[in-house]
């Protein structure tokens, strides 16, 4: 889950990789490095931390040169540390890389390579000394074509050295994007260079490309030149900037009202035909089945509810275990929620969903991502972007979308008055804040709901756990008396969801405080927490606004991130 830049043109390379990396850092922060190429000499700054900590210690700005590479990482082969950031050299430094995404073979490599001295940890900087290696014999572009065979894993990669004035771009499963303009910057999405130029060239896999200032050229795996096509698109120039906001978690909440508006004129105006094929296709559909991972798993929970109660069966999976428990046909409809697109165990499911030939519908809000091109049908949820590593936005306009196939097919849901609604939640805002200030001391938080709620009860614990590390369970207020309830002790915090009167649910408020725990409602007519609906459609978004807000509030009391929580990447383009 690292971002990549490269950048060749005509201007110094280094503040176009400066702020391409500044607009990646939702990929991962653990470190970030930067390497150019200056009158035949490569340099290279990296260390530990943020982009801003790290370019305020090292001024990444100063490096020489109208070539150059970069680097955010989130660490998987090794640990944080200054020698395991990108970008890595070979022994005779005069190759740089940097690499997102797995070399699965990486020791068997490092074994062949013997003589070359190794000082990281990690998997990536085997590439380096690979590269070193076969250059002793073979041109840089024979030394691609052999990379391709060589190597199993997932693979962006941008290789510069120190005698030439080229890129060298190497694609497998991880997302690679070629931005055009006067200049070419090549990144790990197209939100990198969107403000640069709205012209991009997308890797397919097992492409590797020979990138300079003046031109490009594309490759097969066996090095034969393929024609691309440059594409046009058009993107919410939503300006990611905090405004007014502390944390943009908090902007991208408060933006929720208006982009469920503007997905709903959406879906009537230029997405119509899209979501019109999409409602055919569930309708003639023999077998529905989600896949998706997360937060986009709760919104896909929900769809099978509100779908069922159209008696429309639809099955959902997580996508990591989907090979292990999806039975999938050539009838079969494949709907894949993903706001990042590039969520490497969803991309996987699809890959097996489509070796059965089954029908795709991509679901995402990041637009040419890997699963909107995997697919044979794609709906954008628009929530624009989405900066904050906790998704909010992207998670209610996911559900107001279900919602609204779910409307079609007749399950009785107003959506048009949801944005008035969601800004009511938010005037509860200071009594949410008093009750998140009570439970910031907390070590463990329950949060229970059945039904519609059961969904939105897990979203809640995840927000939880990702954003103010308290251990939270989001369950089945069923399953309580099946153990959980064990520990339930004085005091223990456990919010329950509780839409119109709920007694079952009502009943496990009793139970858990028969023994002591402090009862927290979240519900439409009664509770701590009261949310202004009385339909089990719109009150699980109320009720996750709630919880947004929430774990906004207890993160805040505890002075913790929030944006870009510990241990956590935005997407995880990893397996
Ligand atoms: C949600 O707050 C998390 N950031 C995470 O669970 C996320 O929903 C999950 O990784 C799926 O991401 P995607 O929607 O981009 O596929």
């Amino acid at each position: 889950m690292c971002g990549i830049i490269g950048y060749a043109g005509k201007e110094n390379a280094a503040p176009h990789l400066l702020h391409g990396i500044q607009r990646l850092e939702y990929r991962g922060y653990d470190s970030v490095g930067m390497a150019t190429l200056n009158n035949q000499k490569l340099t290279v700054l990296k260390d530990v931390g943020t982009v801003s900590e790290v370019d305020k210690k090292l001024h990444f700005t100063t490096l020489p040169g109208t070539l150059g590479i970069a680097h955010t990482r989130w660490a998987t082969h090794g640990g944080v540390t200054k020698t395991n950031a990108h970008p890595h050299l070979s022994c005779d430094k005069k190759i740089a890389i940097v690499h997102n995404g797995i070399i699965e073979n990486y020791k068997e490599l490092t074994e062949k390579l013997n003589g070359h001295l190794f000082i990281s940890e990690t998997d990536s900087e085997v590439i380096a000394h690979y590269f070193e290696e076969k250059l002793k014999s073979k041109t840089m572009k024979e030394a691609c074509i052999a990379f391709m065979k060589d190597i199993d894993g997932t693979f962006a990669i941008l290789v510069i050295k120190h005698d030439e004035n080229n890129m060298y771009a190497l694609r497998r499963d991880s997302p690679l994007v070629l931005g055009v303009s006067q200049e070419h910057v090549i990144a790990s999405d197209l939100y990198t260079f969107s403000d640069k130029t709205k012209k991009a060239v997308f890797f397919e896999n097992d492409e590797f490309a020979i990138i300079s200032k003046e031109k490009y050229q594309f490759y097969d795996r066996t090095g034969k030149e393929v024609k691309k096509k440059v594409h046009e698109f058009i993107w919410e120039q939503e300006e990611s900037k905090q405004q007014q906001y502390e944390h943009f978690m908090m902007k991208e909440i408060m933006e929720q009202p208006a982009v469920v508006k503007r997905l709903l004129l959406s879906l009537k105006t230029d997405q119509k035909d899209n979501f019109e094929k999409l409602l055919k296709l569930i309708k003639e559909s023999h077998k529905i089945v989600f896949v998706a991972s997360g937060t986009s798993y709760h919104a896909t929970l929900l769809g099978a509810y509100y779908l069922h109660q159209c008696e429309i069966e639809a099955q959902t999976l997580i996508a990591s275990e989907f090979e292990h428990f999806a039975s999938i046909e050539e009838d079969t409809l494949v709907i894949a929620l993903s706001q990042s697109g590039e969520t490497m165990d969803v991309i996987d499911a699809l890959k097996y969903a489509k070796s059965k030939k089954a029908k795709i519908v991509a679901v995402v809000n990041v637009p040419y991502s890997t699963v909107q091109r995997m697919s044979d049908l794609s709906i954008n949820i628009l929530a624009g972007q989405e900066v904050c590593v906790a998704a909010t936005k992207s998670f209610v306009n996911q559900v107001t979308l279900l919602l609204s196939i779910a409307q079609h097919f007749g399950f009785d849901v107003s959506l048009d008055e949801l944005p008035e609604k969601i800004i009511s939640v938010f005037k509860r805002a200071p009594l949410i804040e008093k009750i998140a200030k009570e439970l910031a001391p907390t070590r463990d938080i329950y949060v229970l709901g059945r039904g519609l709620s059961y969904p939105v009860a897990r979203e809640i614990a995840l927000k939880i756990k990702e954003i103010s590390y308290i251990h939270a369970e989001g369950m089945m207020g069923g399953e309580l008396k099946h153990g959980t309830i064990a520990l339930i002790e004085e005091g223990t915090p456990v919010i329950s969801l509780v839409c119109n009167h709920d007694q079952a649910m009502l009943s496990n408020v009793k139970e858990v405080e028969a023994r002591g725990a402090k009862a927290i409602i979240i519900g439409t007519e009664i509770g701590d927490i009261v949310v202004p609906t009385n339909h089990d459609g719109t009150f699980g978004i109320l009720a996750t606004v709630v919880g947004q807000l929430l774990t906004y509030y207890i993160a805040k009391e505890k002075g913790l991130p929030i944006d870009k929580p510990r241990n956590l990447a935005k997407s995880v383009t990893v397996r």
